[in-house]
């Protein structure tokens, strides 16, 4: 179904993330005549991106002149409070706020805008990229079901969502999967060093680490069994697999050790938000 916005579509940031949407919502039928970006310096993938369409971007956008639907906030969290204030005076009665940035809370929002205004704070992770991504959104009680709707064909461009009811629970998911992709990258990096400390040669470790995440990461998105299923189907009893899993999966195992990170992010998470 082609993406449609019922106004103006503002997009506060083109980087990473930013242009990422951009991409899903443009490839999705978005018009980009409806599209207008904030971003003094968008990078260079970004401008392929931008040329490709025709649009531009502007350092300050000027308030357009209908009201926008919608305003994504895609800016680092650091910058928020310096470029939010000016971009809240360009929302009118029916736009809603999408914000991505780690941390920033919808009552932070709230403070610069109306009373009774739409916010959704969501939280994508990097495999938004190739629009493999998965979001976790939570809506303020203003967004009517439109709203929400808009938020999440907006973000569905990218990958998965989902939606919660409990603000609180942007933490733990900032843990698991907002972080999560650097630590399958993580643990590239360690099956590589393993297989060179076992006696490969470091570039044929790192080709065979990086594919055999990889490789088992798209199996497993192809696949309906759970991960333990798949698992289990590859580890014949007091085989080779079976011998290294009964390390990573001991006492002080790898289950134990995740616990312990998605906690340590957790408790981050809730440090920095405001
Ligand atoms: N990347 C992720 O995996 C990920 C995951 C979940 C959530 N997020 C959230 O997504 C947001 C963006 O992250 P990112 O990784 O895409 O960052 P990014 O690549 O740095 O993109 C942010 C963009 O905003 C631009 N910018 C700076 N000042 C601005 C202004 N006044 N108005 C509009 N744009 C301005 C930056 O330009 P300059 O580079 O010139 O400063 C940059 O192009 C963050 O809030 C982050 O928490 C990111």
């Amino acid at each position: 179904m082609t993406l449609k916005t019922d106004g103006p579509l503002v997009l506060a940031g083109a980087g990473n993330m930013g242009a990422a949407l951009l991409a899903g919502w443009l490839e999705r039928g978005l018009d980009p005549s409806a599209v207008l970006i904030q971003d003094p310096s968008p990078p260079p993938t970004t401008q392929a991106l931008l040329a490709r369409y025709g649009l531009s971007t502007s350092p300050r956008l000027e308030a357009p002149a209908v009201p926008p639907a919608v305003i994504v906030v895609a800016v680092k969290p650091q910058i928020m409070d310096e470029v939010f204030p000016a971009l809240a005076r360009h929302a009118g009665q029916r736009t809603v706020v999408l914000s991505i940035a780690a941390g920033r809370t919808l009552a932070g929002f709230e403070r610069h805008l109306d009373q009774r205004a739409a916010v959704v704070r969501a939280m994508p992770n990097t495999p938004a990229a190739i629009a493999r991504g998965i979001t976790v959104a939570v809506a303020n009680a203003h967004v009517s079901p439109a709203q929400r709707q808009l938020c999440d064909a907006l973000l569905r461009a990218v990958g998965e969502v989902e939606w919660a009811e409990d603000e609180g629970l942007l933490d733990p998911v900032t843990a698991v999967s907002g972080s999560g992709p650097a630590y399958v990258f993580y643990l590239a990096e360690c099956l590589a060093a393993a297989g060179v400390k076992a006696g490969l040669a470091p570039d044929l470790a790192m080709k065979l680490a990086r594919h055999t995440v990889s490789g088992a990461g798209e199996l497993l998105a192809r696949s309906s069994a759970s991960p333990a299923a798949l698992r289990e189907s590859v580890t014949s009893p007091n085989g080779t697999t079976f011998a290294a899993l009964q390390v990573l999966m001991g006492p002080d195992g790898l289950a134990q050790l995740m616990a312990e990170a998605v906690a340590a992010a957790t408790r981050r998470s809730c440090e920095l938000a405001k």
